[in-house]
C-alpha cells in the first residue's frame, strides 16, 4: 500500500486559547452528514464504533437565525449533542429523556455513551448574512466547528440557491464562506463541495484553492456533477487530482461502501481521510473495520465484505449486527425527545424503523422484518421483533454483493437519497 500522510491534527490557526483539534488521516474515518440519518442516537452510535469525528444533519441558517427566541423548534433538534451545551439567554436545550432521568436508563449508566466529540455542525443556505449570523449564534452556543454544504441536490434545497446550486455562483459562494469564516475563525469550517453543477461546468479546483486562501480548514470532495445525484460512479481520479492542488486537509466522499472501498480510495487517491456516509448507514460498524484494516488488524473487517466464508464469521457478523441494533435502541430511547407522533409512536421508535432494515439487508428475513416493523409501534415490539428474528436469521448468499457495492459495479445503490 502506498504510503499516506500521516494522520495530523488539524490545528486552525489563533492559538491555543481556541483549543481545539480536528483528526484527519486515514485512520480517522468521519461520518458524513445525513439528512435524516445523522442525529445524535446515530452519531453516537458511530462514534463508539470508531467515527472520528460526525457532522449533523444540514441545519437551515436562515431557519435557524429566524427561529431564534422561538420554543425549541425542530431545527433545535438537528442541533442536539452530548453532553448537553449549556443553553444560552432565551433559549432552551431539547428536553433528552437520559439527561431528564438517567436512573432510567441503566444501561447508559453500566455503559456511558461517548461524547458527541468533536462535531461538525453542517449549515445551508446561500445568503451570507443569514450563514454569518447563524455561526455567531452557534459559536455563542459553545460549537466550535462547521462545514458548508454546498453538494446537496435535492431541489428543496437547491431552489434558494444553496447546496450544489452554489457552484453555479462561486463569487456569491466565496462571499458566504468568508463571512462563515470570519465568524468561525480560520480553519474551522469545510466546505463539501460536487466537481460543478454539470459536466462542462466544472467549478474545481478553483473554488476549492479559493476557499483555501480565504481560511477554509479542510475541503471535502464528493466527486459527481449536481445533476448526476447518485447517477454513475464517484469519480475518485478527480480526488486525486484535486489533492494536487491542495495544502490543507482534503476528505474523500462517493462510493464508500465498506471499508475496503475506504482504504482503496485514500489509496488511489491520496485524501487525507474518508467519509462515510450510504456505508455507514448500512453497516454503523464500518469505522471499526476501517481502523482494524487500516492497523491490519482485521479480525472481523474480513468479514464486512467480499469474503463472507466461515460460519464462525457468519454468526459474528449476526452477534455484531444484534449489538449494534440494540445500542442504537439504547441510545435512540434515551437521546431523542419522548415526543409522540399522531399515533401516539414515540419518534426515537420511528427512527428505528427506517434504520433496522438497512442493518439487516443481508440476512434471511430481512423483508419479513421490515414489514413487521411498520405495525411495531412500543418499543417492547421491537424487541420481540428483534429477539425473534435472531433467532432465525442466517446470511444470505447474496450478502456480500448486498452490503459492499463495488464502485466499479452495475449495483445501484439502494438509498433514494436525500441528498448529495
Ligand atoms: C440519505 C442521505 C442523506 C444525505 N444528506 C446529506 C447532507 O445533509 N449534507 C451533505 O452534505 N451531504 C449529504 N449526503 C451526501 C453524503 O454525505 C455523501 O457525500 C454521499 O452520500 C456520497 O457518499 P457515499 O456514496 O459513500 O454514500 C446525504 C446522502 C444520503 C444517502
Amino acid at each position: 500500500m502506498e504510503q499516506h500522510p500521516a494522520p495530523y491534527p488539524h490545528q486552525p490557526a489563533g492559538g491555543a486559547s481556541q483549543g481545539a483539534t480536528l483528526p484527519f488521516g486515514p485512520a480517522s474515518p468521519w461520518l458524513a452528514p445525513l439528512a435524516g440519518f445523522s442525529d445524535l442516537p446515530f452519531r453516537l452510535l458511530c462514534r463508539e464504533l470508531g467515527a472520528a469525528v460526525a457532522c449533523t444533519e444540514m441545519v437551515s441558517a436562515k431557519g435557524l437565525v429566524l427561529g431564534q427566541g422561538k420554543k425549541t423548534s425542530a431545527t433545535d433538534q438537528l442541533l442536539a449533542t452530548w453532553p448537553m451545551l449549556p443553553p444560552v439567554t432565551g433559549s432552551r436545550n431539547v428536553p433528552l429523556p437520559f439527561a431528564e432521568a438517567p436512573e432510567r436508563f441503566p444501561e447508559l449508566l453500566d455503559r456511558p455513551p461517548p461524547a458527541d466529540l468533536p462535531l461538525v455542525v453542517q449549515l445551508f443556505g446561500a445568503e451570507r448574512s443569514y450563514l454569518e449570523q447563524a455561526v455567531a449564534m452557534l459559536r455563542e452556543r459553545g460549537y466550535i466547528w462547521f462545514d458548508l454544504n454546498m453538494g446537496c441536490s435535492v431541489p428543496k434545497v437547491g431552489k434558494s440557491g444553496s447546496g450544489s446550486a452554489m457552484l453555479k455562483d462561486l463569487q456569491n459562494a466565496l462571499d458566504v464562506a468568508g463571512s462563515m469564516i470570519a465568524a468561525a475563525g480560520p480553519g474551522r469550517v469545510g466546505f463539501k463541495l460536487r466537481l460543478g453543477w454539470q459536466a462542462g461546468e466544472e467549478a474545481l479546483p478553483e473554488i476549492a484553492t479559493e476557499l483555501e486562501k480565504i481560511g477554509a480548514g479542510w475541503i471535502t470532495l464528493h466527486p459527481r456533477y449536481a445533476r448526476q445525484g447518485f447517477s454513475g460512479n464517484a469519480d475518485w481520479q478527480a480526488i486525486a487530482t484535486l489533492r494536487q492542488h491542495l495544502a490543507i486537509p482534503l476528505l474523500a466522499s462517493g462510493d464508500l461502501f465498506c471499508a475496503e472501498d475506504g482504504l482503496a480510495c485514500l489509496e488511489q487517491t491520496g485524501a487525507n481521510g474518508v467519509m462515510y456516509a450510504r456505508g455507514a448507514l448500512h453497516d454503523p460498524a464500518i469505522f471499526r473495520k476501517h481502523r482494524d484494516l487500516w492497523n491490519q488488524a482485521a479480525r472481523l473487517a474480513g468479514a464486512s465484505a467480499r469474503s463472507l466464508c466461515s460460519q464462525e464469521e457468519e454468526q459474528a457478523l449476526l452477534r455484531e449486527t444484534e449489538d449494534v441494533i440494540r445500542r442504537h435502541a439504547q441510545f435512540a430511547r434515551a437521546f431523542m425527545p419522548p415526543r409522540l407522533n399522531r399515533q401516539g409512536i414515540e419518534a426515537g421508535l420511528l427512527k428505528m424503523r427506517t434504520f433496522v432494515p438497512r442493518y439487516v439487508k443481508r440476512f434471511s428475513g430481512a423483508r419479513s422484518l421490515r414489514q413487521a416493523l411498520t405495525r411495531c409501534e412500543q418499543w417492547a415490539d421491537l424487541e420481540q421483533l428483534l429477539a425473534a428474528f435472531f433467532k432465525n436469521a442466517a446470511v444470505t448468499a447474496k450478502a456480500s454483493e448486498e452490503l459492499c457495492f463495488n464502485p466499479q459495479s452495475p449495483h445501484p445503490p439502494t438509498d433514494s437519497a436525500a441528498d448529495g
